[in-house]
């Protein structure tokens, strides 16, 4: 059963690793433009319930809509071609290449959907201005702070205006003041295009930049009444 509205929905959540129940009944759904975080300690099933919803890993059982399109039903290049197209991704640690610069890196993903180089570097120069971080175009990774680089992902993961964005601990590895800056402009840049953003985060500071917070914990998904 899908939930009216929603944009990316899931039921009944099952995927095991061997004897462990990774996602053991989760369940999940989020609107277009909504921002929710995903709570939970290490290991409850946070990232399996992100890498599934984004089509990454094919849990055992239960359904995946987006759109109203059951995602167990599309073949390997139909779900490829979604996350080119419609998602956008966020990760701790690792994510730009190094041998690229940091221009280049944010263009990767309108390269690979075809677009010239020239069309490509200046969409991607207009999302590091955004993010503030314009000026680092010409350097390479690693000449760049943590917080600079994660900026950079950030608009990496947005140049295609992905109507998902999945980020998974996206501050996990900066320091308090620049894991607030980060969120402040992924978190404008989402709602600036409406993107709907699936937060991973076990912060509760990082999760008060969330509309709605969902609660993992043993594979099982709940949400949570957030009291202001
Ligand atoms: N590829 C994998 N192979 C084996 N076990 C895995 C794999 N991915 C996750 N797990 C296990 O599944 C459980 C949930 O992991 P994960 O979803 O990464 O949790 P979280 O992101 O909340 O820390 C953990 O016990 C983890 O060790
Ligand atoms: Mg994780």
């Amino acid at each position: 059963m899908t939930p009216a509205g929603s944009l990316l929905a899931a039921h009944d959540l099952h995927k095991a690793y061997g004897p462990t129940h990774a996602l053991d009944g989760a369940g999940f759904s989020i609107h277009p433009g909504e921002i929710v975080a995903v709570m939970g300690p290490s290991g409850s099933g946070k990232s399996t319930l992100l890498h599934c919803l984004a089509g990454i890993v094919t849990p055992d059982s239960g359904s995946i809509t987006y759109n109203g399109l059951e995602m167990a039903t599309m073949n390997d290049s139909r779900r490829s071609a979604l996350r080119r197209s419609e998602f956008g991704f966020v990760f701790q640690f690792g994510q730009l290449v190094p041998e690229l610069t940091c221009v280049e890196n944010v263009a990767l993903p309108l390269r690979l959907n075809g677009t010239s180089r020239k069309e490509a570097e200046r969409t991607a120069l207009t999302w590091m201005e955004r993010l503030e971080v314009d000026d680092l175009a010409a350097k390479r990774p690693g000449e760049v702070s943590g917080g600079q680089g994660q900026r950079v992902a950030v608009a990496r993961s947005l140049v295609t205006g992905p109507r998902v964005l999945f980020a998974d601990e996206p501050t996990g590895a900066l320091d308090s003041l620049n894991g607030e800056r980060v969120m402040e402009l992924l978190t404008d840049a989402a709602r600036s295009t409406n993107a709907a953003v699936v937060l991973v985060t076990h912060e509760t500071r990082v999760a008060a930049y969330s509309d709605r917070e969902v609660v993992v914990r043993d594979g099982r998904s709940r949400d949570m009444e957030r009291v202001v």
